[in-house]
């Protein structure tokens, strides 16, 4: 196989990377997105798989070897993939991806292995040189980021699922005295340790540095806590971007490089924008604390207050002799798998000449885009479906806005100064003429904080499971 083609090839493997990018910033183009990134890690991995044939060949091993064993890992790899993403609940998705970075961080740190052991089987130097100092920077760079990533993510992924009984994996965070002192020391080693083994090829340098990298990658996640973790995880997407674009470098493979480049740079952003939209900083959410903070304050406490309650059967009366309807979904309605109902319950009420819109905040749900998808997923049609920016200039003239399964996104408090959501932009529909809530009860949403809305004279709750309730308005909308 020519250079000239494989980089040809490669190119064209980068063009759909960035054009999936595009493609996945919105719902109508997010299928062919899709395609276009399936289409490059199909030209990526079978281009890079010829060219490992063609290199195992010139080791002076037999190029059939290399062919079995790429198959047999493409086999393997593509299998479990597959099996795992059809089996995947949508509310379960940020567990599956933190379980993929943890794999993408152990490659780094396996490849940065084999090419420290055997840097000539990797076309990096002649037999019996040193590795440059250069290559030796790169391997350290992306070992330890694969190393904290996998580590990371291991304990973001038992705290995303909190079906384990191991205290790490326990959603609330794990705090002691003189924490980010010792991740300062630790952190302050491993950088030292990795420069030693910079500059002098030292392996046990290499090693206890790849040691640390894995205990620090458990200190930075354990503080933090689980109703943290979308940002967590989108924090460790963009670590295993470098760690691989790292050892792109190494291996002199541009493909790796401009892959893993993608996925740092958009993971990065991806971070900020949901650090963003809820009002926190970066450090915030890194530094800890939220999620148990979380776990007390959402008992509500305090004195109860009465609210105005109906059934669903007043809700659909209401719905069915509205103008406008604004139907606001949030994560109980991920939970209650109820899209399939709302969207027939909005088709239903369409043909009565009702005119209803979905308002979509950037972080409702439990994973960026994660209502999107959920409509998608019910097939509601795009031009219904407004984002928050756009939607929020209508809930004023709304007859009825009807919140299904949300909280924090629709909480007035983010307006009043000193609450701990306090600037964090929500859907206006308190300002909608009367406004319907549905819920299991007046439990607190994810932030641990009890909603004024709930309480207004123009409120009616509608307390129930969401999928039950919307069938039970479907049915009396009939
Ligand atoms: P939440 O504030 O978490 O509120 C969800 C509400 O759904 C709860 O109050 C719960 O009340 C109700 N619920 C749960 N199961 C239900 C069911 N089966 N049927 C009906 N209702 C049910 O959700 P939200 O408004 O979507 O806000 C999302 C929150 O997650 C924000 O605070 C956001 O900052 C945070 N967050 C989001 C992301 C991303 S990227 N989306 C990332 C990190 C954090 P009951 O228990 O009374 O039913």
């Amino acid at each position: 196989m020519s250079l000239n083609l494989v980089t040809l090839l490669y190119l064209v493997a980068s063009i759909c990377f960035i054009q999936a990018l595009k493609g996945l910033s919105h719902p109508t183009t997010s299928i062919r997105g899709n395609i276009f990134g399936m289409v490059g890690m199909a030209i990526a991995v079978l281009t890079t798989a010829a060219l490992i044939v063609e290199l195992s060949g010139l080791a002076g091993q037999p190029s059939a070897n290399g062919m079995v064993l790429v198959f047999i890992g493409l086999l393997v790899g593509g299998s479990i993939g597959t099996i795992m993403a059809k089996r995947v609940e949508m509310t379960k998705m940020p567990e599956l991806v933190a379980f993929m970075h943890s794999m993408i961080g152990l490659a780094a740190v396996f490849i940065a292995i084999a090419a420290v052991a055997e840097p000539y089987a990797f076309g990096i130097v002649a037999k019996g040189d040193l590795i440059p100092t250069g290559n030796r920077l790169e391997l350290f760079l992306g070992a330890a980021i694969g190393a904290i990533t996998f580590s990371g993510s291991v304990i973001a992924f038992g705290k995303l699922s909190g079906k384990y009984k191991f205290r790490l994996f326990q959603g609330a965070p794990v705090q002691f005295t003189g924490q980010h002192k010792l991740n300062l020391v630790l952190g302050l080693a491993m950088v030292g340790l990795g420069l030693v083994f910079t500059f002098t090829e030292n392996w046990a340098a290499f090693y206890a540095m790849l040691a640390l990298a894995f205990v620090m990658g458990v200190l930075i996640i354990i503080p933090i806590g689980g109703a943290d973790m979308p940002v967590v995880v989108s924090m460790l997407n963009s670590y295993s971007g470098w760690a691989a674009a790292g050892i792109g470098f190494s291996l002199n493979n541009a493909m790796l490089i401009v892959a893993g480049s993608l996925v740092g740079s958009s993971g990065a952003i991806l971070s900020y924008i949901m650090c963003k939209a809820m009002n926190r900083s970066f450090f915030n959410v890194i530094l800890g604390g939220f999620g148990g903070e979380t776990a007390t304050a959402g008992a509500g406490g305090g004195e109860a207050r009465s609210v105005k309650s109906g059934s669903a059967d007043d809700a659909a009366y209401m719905l069915s002799n509205a103008e406008t309807v604004i139907i606001v979904p949030g994560y109980g309605l991920a939970v209650a798998r109820a899209q399939h109902a709302v969207m027939e319950l909005a088709e239903k009420l369409t043909h009565m000449g009702v005119n209803v819109k979905y308002a979509i905040h950037p972080v409702a749900g439990r994973m960026p885009g994660h209502m999107n998808v959920l409509l998608a997923e019910a097939e509601v049609p795009y031009d219904q479906v407004f984002e928050m920016e756009d939607i929020n200039g209508e809930f004023a003239q709304a007859d009825v806005a009807i919140i299904l399964g949300a909280n924090d996104v629709v909480n007035p408090a983010a307006l009043t100064k000193g609450s701990p959501i306090y600037g964090m932009p929500i859907l206006e529909a308190y300002k909608a003429k009367t406004v319907i809530v549905n819920k299991r009860s007046m439990a607190a949403g994810y932030a641990g904080l009890d909603n004024e809305l709930f309480y207004m004279d123009k409120t009616m709750m509608v307390f129930g499971d969401a999928k039950k309730v919307v069938e039970d308005m479907v049915k009396a909308v009939e």
